[in-house]
């Protein structure tokens, strides 16, 4: 078979702009799947930080009126990645969060911003550029989850690519007032329960999930907990009715990006065999975060949105076990103004044993992964979660709800685990705080435990952590897309 070619169209794309791991993955994909003969562009909204880190960009498109006002494509380099950058000024050209104001709001025009986008993905699908005409388009969450509607939905006979969607949070759906449906260009006929329609309101991720021809989310234990009414967010019925085109496959990481061994951030470099190392990173960040100076003591790292998702009203109530063991918290974190006060507050109570830096800032987020002894992730729900696949690869051992990508990539200390010398981390369930306390001590009473913790974190640190096998993962599902489009002949 040729060459796969795949347009992926994603909201944000790490190293150019970031809010969670979306980025993260968007960002590593496309390298990973050039060494299994995939050829993937990415389509992303021209913001200011995107269009400051461009190295070569050429127009190769314009638009005399996208959505209310003009746009051009540009085909752009930035360091690896192969860009497709939508400039449109009257849409992007907005600093500071891709998604929210300053005033804390969502932008008003959010559905317009990116319909645009998901409108430019579908034309490009269907042939826009001759330079490159992909089998297969790509989306991701419902930023961009309209495409396979304006494929569906266009004027018919053109040419068609196969499209796949990939969830990577189903909280997030992306509903909005049906009368934008003429300022989003998609026809009376697209609203209905087969289309777009979702409840009386425009469903973005409703519509993604309705028609395209694959569906992956980023483990496979998300693509069940996603199918069932507990936890399948108004989508079980119709995630259970498609789940034969579902698929789970847990992300990858970075390892370039975070690797201990030559990470610019932090205090001293170190590998499985330096582990001894990381007391230097421990010190600097005990001393960054204002911290009591204690080696002894078993500091938690907590990186993360914050939101309800991640679970940080379990870590406000399992505070009193700071008392009890020897432990000090250290948290970066940045979204609900709630949540930040409350997290301040909690540190303001126990100077020397918590510090919470409020922001975001990918320094501080590598020197908590090297100077934590365990790494928290106590989420409600997580599609995947990438801080403790980060805390493998740096030596902190994962405490972690047993939820979706955390169950499937965390090897909990229980017994068997134990008696086999697998384990890297730890799980708890039910996602109470009853159960985060109950691993938090016992992970407490483990770390006074030397030779057993090293173990666990030379496991960790050995695991093919990479996107080596997530990547093969994809490129066997554009390809098993592409043949089973020929074999039906809707082949573009
Ligand atoms: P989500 O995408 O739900 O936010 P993930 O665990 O998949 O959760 O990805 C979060 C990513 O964002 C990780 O790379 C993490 O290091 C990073 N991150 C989250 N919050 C911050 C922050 N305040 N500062 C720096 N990096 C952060
Ligand atoms: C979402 C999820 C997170 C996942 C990330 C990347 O933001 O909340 O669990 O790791 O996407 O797929």
């Amino acid at each position: 078979m040729t060459e796969p070619r795949v347009l992926s169209v994603v909201s944000e794309i790490y190293p150019l702009i970031k809010t969670g791991g979306l980025a993260d993955v968007a960002g590593a994909l496309p390298g990973a799947l050039r060494a299994e003969g995939v050829d993937m562009r990415t389509l992303v909204p021209g913001y200011p930080a995107v269009m400051a880190a461009l190295d070569h960009a050429e127009p190769i498109q314009t638009f005399r009126n996208l959505f209310g006002g003009p746009a051009r494509l540009l085909s752009a380099k930035a360091g690896d990645l192969n860009l497709l950058v939508l400039d449109a000024p009257h849409l992007y050209a907005r600093p500071g969060n891709p998604y929210i104001g300053p005033d804390g709001l969502d932008w008003p025009d959010n559905a317009l911003r990116f319909g645009a986008l998901a409108k430019t993905g579908a034309e490009i699908g269907k042939g826009m550029l001759p330079q490159f005409v992909p089998h297969v388009v790509h989306a991701h969450d419902w930023q961009t989850a309209l495409i396979p509607a304006y494929l569906r939905f266009g004027p018919k006979g053109q040419r068609m690519p196969g499209t796949v969607i990939t969830i990577h949070n189903l909280a997030f759906q992306g509903r909005f007032p049906a009368d934008l449906l003429n300022a989003l260009e998609l026809p009376p006929k697209s609203f209905v329960f087969d289309g777009v329609e979702h409840y009386g309101l425009i469903g973005f991720l409703k519509a993604g999930l309705q028609l395209s021809d694959r569906i992956t989310t980023v483990s496979p234990t998300y693509a069940a907990e996603i199918q069932r009414d507990e936890t399948g967010m108004g989508f079980d019925g119709l995630l259970r009715a498609r789940s034969w085109r579902l698929t789970g496959i847990l992300n990858g990481l970075n390892t370039n990006v975070w690797s201990p061994a030559d990470d610019p951030h932090i205090a001293l470099n170190y590998d499985i065999d330096t582990l001894s190392a990381r007391a230097a990173n421990k010190a600097a960040l005990q001393e960054a975060l204002g911290l009591d100076l204690r080696p002894d003591a078993m500091i938690a790292g907590m990186i993360t949105r914050l939101s309800d998702q991640k679970g940080l009203d379990m870590l406000l109530e399992v505070l009193p076990l700071l008392f009890q063991e020897n432990m000090q918290i250290v948290l970066l974190g940045s979204g609900d103004p709630d949540l930040e006060a409350k997290l301040r507050a909690a540190a303001d109570s126990l100077p020397g044993r918590i510090g919470v830096h409020i922001g975001y800032s990918e320094t501080l987020a590598h020197r908590i992964q090297a100077g934590s002894d365990v790494i928290l992730v106590p989420s409600r729900f997580e599609p995947c979660g990438l801080t403790q696949l980060c805390a493998l690869r740096y030596g902190a051992l994962p405490v972690v709800a047993r939820v979706g990508g955390l169950a499937d990539s965390i090897i909990d200390a229980n017994d068997m685990a134990m008696a086999a010398g697998v384990a890297t981390g730890f799980q708890f369930s039910p996602v109470n705080s009853d159960a985060f306390a109950w691993a938090l001590s016992k992970a407490a009473t483990l770390f006074h435990d030397q030779a057993v913790w090293r173990t666990m974190q030379t496991n960790g640190m050995k695991s093919d952590l990479s996107w080596r096998i997530p990547a093969k993962r994809y490129a066997a599902l554009y390809r098993e897309l592409i043949l089973a489009r020929k074999a039906e002949g809707v082949a573009a």
